[in-house]
């Protein structure tokens, strides 16, 4: 009796060791390579980190994402040498921001020989560079341009302050090979011209995005053309929160005798508008083009085809009800 007790037991304890190591080798981890052209950038950090929590959100027992985002550093044989490792360790999909869409033949070249499919998002390159099993998940920009100048013709004056029927501008532009900041910075007054109005521009220079840079623009801007300028449109919102800075610092008033404009609506942002600190700003949703891309990602994982192009809209913010909608996005992540 005793003894087939025990052989029972050796049996029950075979088994269940059986059954757990099946259950384990049940789990499927798919691995995930993305590079971002810059960590040092707050909309891609919104971007990058919703991508992160988004895939965790989208696991299950048995399947897992060993998602690896690394920093391009703003350097485009740091992103080759990035891409390069993530296919000899044979990741199952690939998520590039490209660093400069001026090199996506070479990046496409890599990525088509090795025949891993491809999500490319914010960047948008030359079509031709869109391969087999790639898409590109992003933002048409030349609606957050029209955004940007439709809040200056729906202001009571039409932006134009000093009541001389021009409106005088100065625009700081991001990355200048970037689609994003040349479709704003061409939209934004084309939105202007188109209600009618005339425009003068003062002064266009290149901030590269960053808020040191728009800070620095501005303040040599405002030095020379003063009261002059009536509107100051910055291709994003880290720009503008430079230009904030000088706009204060010139003791103007935002609202009053300058009007400022922004992209991206990152929650500071939102708030200045609510505080009247900030004309307004545009919606560039980091969340549902976020998703989109590891929706993408993962159809491509499970070997299902994506459409070439996937396009998230933009939303005006220029009214605190519109500025709460996006603070209260944020506060739910
Ligand atoms: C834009 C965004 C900018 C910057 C840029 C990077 O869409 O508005 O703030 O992040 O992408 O490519």
């Amino acid at each position: 009796m005793k003894k087939t007790l025990t052989v029972l037991l050796v049996l029950a304890m075979a088994l269940s060791f059986g059954a757990c190591k099946g259950g384990e080798s049940d789990v499927k981890t798919y691995k995930v390579g993305v590079s971002i052209y810059q960590f040092d950038d707050n909309f891609m950090t919104l971007y990058r980190n919703e991508m992160a929590n988004y895939f965790k959100t989208l696991e299950t027992a048995t399947v897992k994402y060993d998602v690896q985002i690394m920093d391009a550093a703003n350097d485009m044989a740091t992103q080759t040498e990035q891409v390069e490792t993530f296919i000899s360790q044979g990741v199952d999909v690939l998520v590039i921001n490209l660093v400069q869409t001026s090199s996506a033949e070479s990046i496409y070249n890599l990525v088509q020989e090795s025949g891993i499919p491809c999500v490319l998002i914010n960047r948008e390159p030359d079509a031709a560079y869109i391969g087999e099993k790639m898409c590109y998940v992003g933002a048409d920009a030349r609606q957050s341009g029209t955004y940007q100048g439709e809040i200056v013709t729906e202001l009571p004056n039409m932006g134009d302050i000093n009541s001389d029927g021009v409106i005088s501008y100065i625009m700081i532009k991001g990355d200048p090979e970037n689609t994003d900041a040349q479709y704003r910075t061409e939209f934004s007054v084309k939105a202007l011209t188109d209600a009618g109005c005339k425009v003068k521009n003062l002064f266009e220079q290149t901030g590269n995005w960053a808020q040191s840079e728009g800070q620095e623009l501005v303040a040599t801007a405002l030095a020379q053309y003063g009261n002059e300028v009536e509107v100051v449109f910055c291709n994003n919102d880290a720009m503008a929160l430079g230009a904030y800075q000088s706009i204060v610092a010139a003791n103007r008033t935002i609202g009053t005798d300058i009007y400022l404009l922004g992209v991206d609506a990152l929650t500071e942002c939102c708030q200045m508008v609510i505080d009247g600190k900030m004309t307004g700003t545009v919606f560039n949703d980091h969340v549902k083009q976020s998703h989109a891309a590891v929706d993408a990602a993962v159809k491509f994982i499970n070997g299902q085809a994506n459409e070439k192009y996937y396009w998230i809209d933009y939303t005006k913010v220029n009214s605190v009800d519109a500025a709460q909608t996006v603070i209260d996005i944020f506060a739910t992540k």
